[in-house]
């Protein structure tokens, strides 16, 4: 008989699990990728019945899926989900967790994920304890654990998870999941860098003059003041998201698409970033916070929270060494837009007239990753019919456009089935997180120092940030692009 593969989730009535862990685990169930005999256990307080928790889910996961594509195969998969109540603090649920595990397990040696879909309060607790009940023990069969974010608040307390983590799991069980990996169009970036050759000759300080990241929310923080207002901006998705985007672009060609010679090359280009100094915050950075924030509800009065923040980083390597990376996130802002814009350089004398009040536009590579995924190359073409006259055009590939028929996989879809295989080429290694908190960390610190006496700068909502953002770049004779892929017809 094949081994039992179980999937524990801790926090299992969160939203987390209702609106993205299940449904992902639903449609790589109808997709007939999970593994024979997959069965998934959701624990966390709430007393609930197996039937009870099924109902739930069916409801969160024909919200997200659409209740025509649940209904087909709900029946089928509905009988392998299952709930346990139980505290994850308290030492003495463990040895019960265990034991509704081995029911649904049989004798036999088994695989499991331990997912941590909880508040990050309760993680050390959470490991330490599976680690006294034995449950990290591969036991002839495999035990995983994956983690959400935020791992960790800074260097230290990652520093600090991460040694619990490994007083119980080994590295190679680890999986820190930063959804953003799992966007088909961040994967495609390491296809478009590392499966042509077009791009790499120019993908260098010798062509690009600099890069910009946006992460862009069109929503305020809506109910999630509780964990906004310990966390921001800068905590919230820097140290994770746009870092992760930063190595993507910067990073060596790895010798092989596995997963530590890839993560090993994401590490040399954050131990290349030039570590900000907390002395100068204001000479390469900008905080501010929109309209009404103050407003929300849970948000106190004289909150110093960032909800945006724009940040240059520099990279102390041969390939880019002069090229800035700005990288900016803010909430509230004019579109929910995720992207990178790399600049190339213009060219170095200009043969053609550029009329009065019109600039040169210089070549760029757009990547959106959200919301329309797809890949934009600028370039010039001579106007028919006007003389010499110029105009910027535009090489689109988009994916709903090329794969009309393959619906974009949400990233849990394509995450959660990694942990299965046992892939952890898209999660975060331990010297890569504390690294980017590393780069992070001073940054945070440079403006808690200064923001203490002073309100943050008000930016109005649905704009694009406040104007010193705008300052930040202008000093340095550049200007930010304000969603390259939104404004582009096809
Ligand atoms: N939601 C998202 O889309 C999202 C995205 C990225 C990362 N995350 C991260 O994922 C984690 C979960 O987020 P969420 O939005 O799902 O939070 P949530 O909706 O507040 O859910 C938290 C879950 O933890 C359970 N829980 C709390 N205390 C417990 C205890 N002592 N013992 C057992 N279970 C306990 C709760 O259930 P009971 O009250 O029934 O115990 C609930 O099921 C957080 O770390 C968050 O930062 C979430």
């Amino acid at each position: 008989m094949d081994s039992a593969t179980t999937i524990v989730i801790f926090g299992a009535s969160g939203d987390l699990t209702s609106h993205k862990l299940i449904p992902a685990l639903y449609e790589n169930f109808v997709k007939k990728r999970l593994p024979p005999r997959t069965q998934i256990l959701g624990i966390s307080r709430t007393p609930m019945s197996d039937e009870a928790f099924r109902k739930r889910l069916l409801s969160s996961s024909s919200e997200v899926l659409g209740k025509e594509n649940v209904a087909s195969s709900w029946s089928e998969f509905a009988p392998s989900v299952h709930y346990y109540a139980a505290d994850v603090s308290k030492e003495a649920s463990y040895p019960l967790i265990e034991q509704a595990v081995r029911e649904l397990e049989g004798s036999n040696p088994s695989r499991r994920i331990y997912y941590l879909a909880l508040a990050p309060e309760l993680y050390l607790h959470t490991i330490e304890y599976l680690g006294k009940a034995g449950m990290a023990r591969p036991d002839g069969g495999w035990r995983r654990i994956i983690i959400e974010k935020p791992f960790g608040r800074d260097l230290t307390s990652t520093r600090v998870l991460n040694q619990k983590l490994h007083a119980v799991f080994d590295e190679s069980q680890v999986y820190r999941i930063d959804h953003y990996l799992g966007k088909e169009t961040i994967q495609n970036l390491l296809v478009l860098r590392f499966a042509n050759t077009i791009f790499e000759p120019v993908w260098n300080r010798n062509f690009i003059e600099h890069v910009q990241i946006t992460v862009a929310e069109a929503g305020g923080i809506g109910s999630r003041a509780g964990y906004y207002e310990t966390a921001g901006v800068l905590r919230d998705v820097f140290q994770n998201h746009l870092l992760q985007l930063l190595t993507l672009i910067a990073m060596e060609i790895p010798s092989r698409f596995e997963a530590n010679t890839l993560r090993d090359e994401k590490v040399k280009v954050l131990d290349a970033v030039r570590l900000p100094k907390s002395d100068d915050v204001e000479q390469y950075s900008v905080l501010g916070q929109y309209q009404g924030y103050h407003s929300e509800s849970g948000v106190a009065p004289d909150s110093r929270t960032p909800t945006f923040a724009a940040l240059r980083l520099n990279i102390d390597n041969w390939r880019w060494q002069d090229v800035p990376f700005y990288l900016r996130s803010g909430k509230a802002m004019a579109a929910k837009m995720s992207e990178a814009v790399i600049q190339f350089r213009c060219p170095p004398h200009m043969i053609f007239d550029v009329p009065r009040g019109e600039t040169l536009h210089c070549n760029q590579l757009v990547v959106t990753v959200q919301p329309d995924e797809g890949i934009h190359l600028t370039f010039m073409t001579k106007v028919p019919d006007a003389g010499m006259k110029l105009h910027e055009s535009n090489l689109y590939f988009h994916y709903r456009d090329s794969y009309e028929k393959i619906p974009v996989l949400d990233s849990y879809e394509r995450l959660l089935l990694d942990a299965i295989k046992g892939d952890a080429s898209l999660f975060i290694r331990q010297d890569e997180i504390e690294r980017a908190w590393q780069i992070i960390d001073p940054v945070i610190e440079g403006w808690s120092a200064r923001t203490a006496s002073s309100l943050l700068p008000q930016y109005p909502r649905g704009s694009w940030g406040p104007a010193e953002a705008d300052a930040l770049l202008k000093q340095e004779g550049r200007s930010w692009v304000n969603g390259a892929s939104l404004h582009h017809d096809r």
